[in-house]
C-alpha cells in the first residue's frame, strides 16, 4: 500500500457491502447506505453494473471472488454484533477503520465514543466525503496514525484514551502485517485497556489441509499483490492463532469462520469463503 494515497482495499470493502446493501434489500445484513458514498467514479460505475440484476449477479461476485464478498459482508455484521452489544458499555476503537460507517449506522448503541485510526490519505478521504453529516449520538474521533511507525501505546495516548475497558475492532488489516505487529497488537490492548477488554479482527487462515482450497489459499495472496499492490502477509491455523493469543495474555480466544459466524447471526443464504476467519479475544 502507499502511503500518501487513499487505501483501495477499504474502498473495494465498501463496494462490497454498498452492494449487500442493494442485494439483500430489506434482509441485507448490514443496510450500510453510506458505503456507496465513499466509491470514486471507477467504483461507482462497477457498483451501477452489478446491482442491476440482483440475485444473479450476488451469486456470481460472491462465487467469482471465492466467497470473499459473503465473508466480508458476514465479518462485519458478525463484528456489528459486539458494538450492539458491548458499545453501551465502553468505548469502540477502529483500528484501520477505513471506511466504515459503524459510527453513523450504530450510534444508537455507542454511548462511550468511537474512536478511528487509519492512514492520513484514506481518513482525509472519508471525512471529505462525509462533510455534510450530522452525527448525532456517538462522539467520533479521528486519529491519522500509521501503525508500522508508531506503537499502539503511544497512538493510544497520543488519541488521549482511557485505560479502562473498551472494545478494539481490527477489521481487514492483519493479513497486511507480521506475526509481530499481530502479537504487539494483542499486548498493547492487554496492556494499555485491560482486564474486561476485547479484540477482535479477521485473520487469513493458513494450511488449509484440502487439495483445492489449498491451492485457492496459496494463490489469493498473490492475486492480491498483482490486483491491488496490497499483498496479504500473515496467516495462521486456528490453533496457531489460538496460541499466540493465549500466550499473549487473552483470557478467552474464540474463532469464527464463516459458516460459524452465520450460525450466529441466524443466517442461512450466503456462501463465504473458508480460509478466513475471525478472533475474538477477551482480557
Ligand atoms: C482493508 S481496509 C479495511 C478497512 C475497514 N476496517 C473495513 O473493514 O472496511 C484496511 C485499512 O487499514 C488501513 N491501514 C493499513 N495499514 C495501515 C497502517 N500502517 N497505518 C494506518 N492504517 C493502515 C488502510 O488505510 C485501510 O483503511
Amino acid at each position: 500500500m502507499l502511503d500518501n494515497t487513499p487505501s483501495r482495499t477499504a474502498e473495494i470493502v465498501a463496494l462490497i457491502r454498498a452492494l449487500e446493501n442493494v442485494y439483500y434489500g430489506e434482509k441485507s445484513l448490514l443496510k450500510d447506505k453510506y458505503a456507496v458514498r465513499f466509491l470514486s467514479d471507477f467504483y461507482t460505475t462497477i457498483y451501477n453494473r452489478l446491482s442491476v440484476l440482483p440475485d444473479f449477479v450476488s451469486f456470481f461476485v460472491n462465487a467469482t471472488s471465492l466467497g470473499l464478498f459473503d465473508f466480508i459482508s458476514l465479518r462485519h455484521g458478525f463484528m456489528d454484533k459486539y458494538v450492539r452489544d458491548l458499545g453501551p458499555q465502553m468505548p469502540v476503537l477502529l483500528l484501520g477503520a477505513g471506511y466504515d460507517s459503524r459510527a453513523l449506522r450504530l450510534n444508537d448503541y455507542i454511548k462511550h465514543g468511537i474512536w478511528e485510526f487509519d492512514f492520513p490519505a484514506t481518513q482525509r478521504r472519508k471525512k471529505f466525503y462525509l462533510r455534510n453529516e450530522q452525527t448525532k449520538g456517538a462522539e467520533v474521533h479521528y486519529c491519522e496514525v500509521d501503525f508500522m511507525k508508531e506503537s499502539l501505546a503511544e497512538i493510544f495516548v497520543h488519541a488521549k484514551l482511557e485505560k479502562r475497558p473498551t472494545l478494539v475492532l481490527w477489521e481487514g488489516v492483519s493479513m497486511y502485517v507480521t506475526k509481530e505487529v499481530v502479537r504487539s497488537t494483542i499486548e498493547a490492548v492487554r496492556d494499555y485497556f485491560g482486564k474486561g477488554s476485547y479484540l477482535i479482527y479477521d485473520y487469513w487462515q493458513t494450511l488449509i489441509d484440502h487439495p483445492i482450497k489449498g491451492v485457492l489459499n496459496a494463490i489469493l495472496p498473490h492475486a492480491m499483490d498483482i490486483i491491488y499492490n496490497e499483498k496479504f502477509t500473515y496467516g495462521e491455523t486456528v490453533d496457531g492463532m489460538r496460541k499466540l493469543a493465549l500466550d499473549c495474555g487473552a483470557k478467552k480466544f474464540e474463532s469464527y469462520n464463516g459458516s460459524q459466524m452465520m450460525k450466529k447471526l441466524s443466517l442461512t443464504s450466503r456462501l463465504p469463503l473458508t480460509s478466513a476467519a475471525v478472533a475474538v479475544l477477551e482480557f
